[in-house]
């Protein structure tokens, strides 16, 4: 199968923000391949005949390059360098931070360490440089038109332009090959000044020759930079991060109004590449999937039941006593429903409680927990007796690849020795080369679409995430049958509520949170009920709102649901007696208690 999509080529020099340029160009409707930074750009890749997606589909045009961001300097032996033939094609060419570096670098500019790291929200200001006109272009022997691309670049920047004009202006101009929308670029870039988002150690200390320089920071380094002659653009910062302004709108102008693409990408086509691509590698092999209950592998379960024979996909799920109210019966239905057949489910809560037993640390806890997943996860795999050929699949997502391969935190490393990455069944399949990660470019919103088109139930799909060591994280000191018990059903009556409230904004209050759940804390306090003392636990409430759980807001809400919202539970679980709020943003707090 040829696909003829538009599609800009991201280099990947190893920064962790290069799945998120990708991710931001689907965003904008655009097909985009990363490949290793480094890799040869041979004609047959760049027509499109060799260029593969985890679809395994063939690509279409080459409309753009972007160079990536890198942990690595330009001047050190681990900086990668691209293909030189990168700069032979007359592509348009984007470098993003080590990106802009490498580019200088290679065409004879300077770039030096900087006395101290630039990092996070910095101001930049765009120079009121007009670009070269045609004929200075033409004179100098450049390419025509790379000034009206210029125009169209700095739209990005202008705070007149809105994103909807970038996007479907230029795309439609490169449609109808109309002139595009700039006239509202202001020659003297009135209102670009901008803040944007960086992370550098180094930085340019001389253009390389044709260069530019049409922005700086607030501390005086180069932040925008354009070739006259050739369609190369570069960005000191990152215009992928949310928290860069005018980032997605810059993005845009180098998508469409630079490189002229269509708007043509979609996750549908996405999602038939993915099948097409589990089709050929796992052939007739019977295929293993670990279920948590989650939205990812339970995405990853549908996927896999629409691509190959339902009795080709075993799915194994295990309760261990530690998930929500209903959560069991939630997930089976979920995958009955999309067909499958072979479906696992393990009882092993009397198992995982007299484990924890008299345990209080909760990193002691939450090993005992890892410990005793993976041994019985390996004893009932053993029993399902599967062949050696059999591939086992996993719901990882980009970001679980990123805190398990980057190492933020030792919680994060922990999310996945937990779940599957240390345990020895998941090393002998990643050694004999029959692993699957099919979501491992997507991010979690992205796997909701998906799952919706698969058709996995709204519940499943929309489902908050959840940790693999379950309640036993949200029951501080001892986990015990009955404290799961108590905290399940005050869980489940405030998640219901949250379901049926709405924000100011419409959408339920479930929708808009991005985590909620109780913790069942290890303190009672006196109250009343009736005429009588009660003497009940006291229930902390956690809602955060979050792009991807590294970082953490406190939902703020307003205080009437709060407030009934903690009736509700004191009258319906007898249990409890009283009922805070948990206002600590992340960091300095987790999500999670423990
Ligand atoms: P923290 O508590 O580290 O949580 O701020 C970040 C996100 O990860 C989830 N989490 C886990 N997920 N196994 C998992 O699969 C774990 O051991 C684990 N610990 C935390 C947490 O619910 C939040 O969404």
């Amino acid at each position: 199968m040829r696909f003829n999509l538009d599609t800009i080529l991201i280099l990947d020099f190893g920064s962790q923000t290069t799945q998120l340029i990708g991710r931001r160009i689907r965003e904008l409707g655009v097909y985009s391949e990363i490949i290793p930074g480094d890799s040869p750009l041979s004609e047959e890749l760049l027509s499109g005949k060799t260029l593969t997606d985890t679809g395994g589909r063939t690509g279409g045009g080459i409309r753009g390059v972007i160079l990536s961001g890198s942990p690595e300097s330009v001047y050190t032996e681990a900086g990668a360098a691209p293909d030189p033939r990168v700069y032979r094609l007359g592509i348009p060419l984007l470098g993003i931070c080590y990106g802009l570096q490498r580019m200088t670098w290679d065409q004879g500019g300077c770039v030096d360490p900087l006395p101290k790291r630039e990092y996070g929200a910095i101001g930049v200001k765009i120079r009121a440089v007009p670009p070269c006109t045609e004929q200075e272009a033409g004179r100098s022997g450049g390419h025509a038109g790379n000034a009206e691309k210029t125009q169209r670049f700095l739209a990005g920047f202008d705070k007149a332009v809105s994103l909807q004009d970038i996007t479907e202006g230029f795309s439609a101009a490169a449609k109808t090959d109309n002139p595009p929308v700039s006239d509202s670029v202001p020659a003297e870039y009135r209102d670009c000044s901008f803040t944007a988002w960086m992370s550098h150690g180094d930085t340019l200390t001389r253009l390389a020759d044709g260069f530019r320089e049409y922005g700086t920071s607030v501390s005086g380094y180069s932040a925008v930079v354009i070739h006259e002659e050739e369609p190369w653009f570069g960005l000191q910062f990152h215009p992928e991060v949310t928290h860069c302004e005018r980032g997605m709108e810059i993005l845009a102008a180098f998508v469409f109004g630079v490189c002229g693409c269509k708007r043509e990408w979609t996750m549908e086509q996405y999602m038939e590449g993915l099948k097409d691509s589990l089709f050929k590698r796992i052939g007739a092999n019977p295929v293993l999937l670990l279920i948590s209950g989650g939205v990812d592998s339970t995405v990853a379960g549908a996927l896999l039941l629409k691509t190959l024979p339902a009795d080709q996909v075993h799915l194994m799920y295990m309760d261990t006593g530690l998930m929500r109210k209903n959560e069991t019966e939630t997930v089976k239905t979920a995958l009955e429903r999309l067909g499958a057949e072979h479906l696992h489910i393990i009882h092993a809560e009397t198992e995982f409680l007299d484990a924890l037993k008299g345990l209080e640390d909760p990193e002691a806890k939450r090993k005992v927990i890892g410990d005793l997943f993976i041994s019985i996860q390996e004893r009932e795999v053993a029993r399902l007796g599967l062949p050696e050929t059999c591939f086992l699949a996993q719901g990882t997502l980009y970001t679980d690849l990123i805190e398990s391969g980057k190492g933020i935190g030792k919680k994060a490393r922990l999310i996945k020795s937990h779940h599957n990455v240390g345990s020895p069944l998941v090393d002998a399949k990643r050694k004999a080369g029959r692993i699957v990660e099919p979501l491992d470019r997507l991010y979690k919103d992205e796997v909701r679409v998906l799952g919706s088109i698969l058709g996995v139930d709204e519940e499943v799909v929309r489902r908050h995430p959840f940790p693999g060591p379950g309640l036993a994280v949200r029951i501080p000191g001892e986990v015990t049958r009955e404290k799961c018990a108590i905290l399940r059903e005050a869980d489940a009556v405030f998640i219901d509520e949250l379901k049926k409230r709405r924000s100011a904004h419409g959408r339920s209050l479930y929708d808009e949170i991005w985590q909620a759940f109780a913790v069942l804390l290890p303190i009672r306090s006196v109250g009343v009920a009736g005429d009588e003392r009660k003497y009940g636990w006291v229930l902390a409430l956690r809602a955060i709102t979050s792009a991807d759980g590294m970082t953490a807001d406190v939902y703020p809400f307003p205080s009437r649901d709060l407030l009934e919202i903690s009736t509700l539970i004191t009258n319906t679980v007898r249990d409890i007696g009283r009922v805070t709020y948990d206002i600590s943003s992340k960091p300095p707090a987790t999500i999670e208690w423990e």
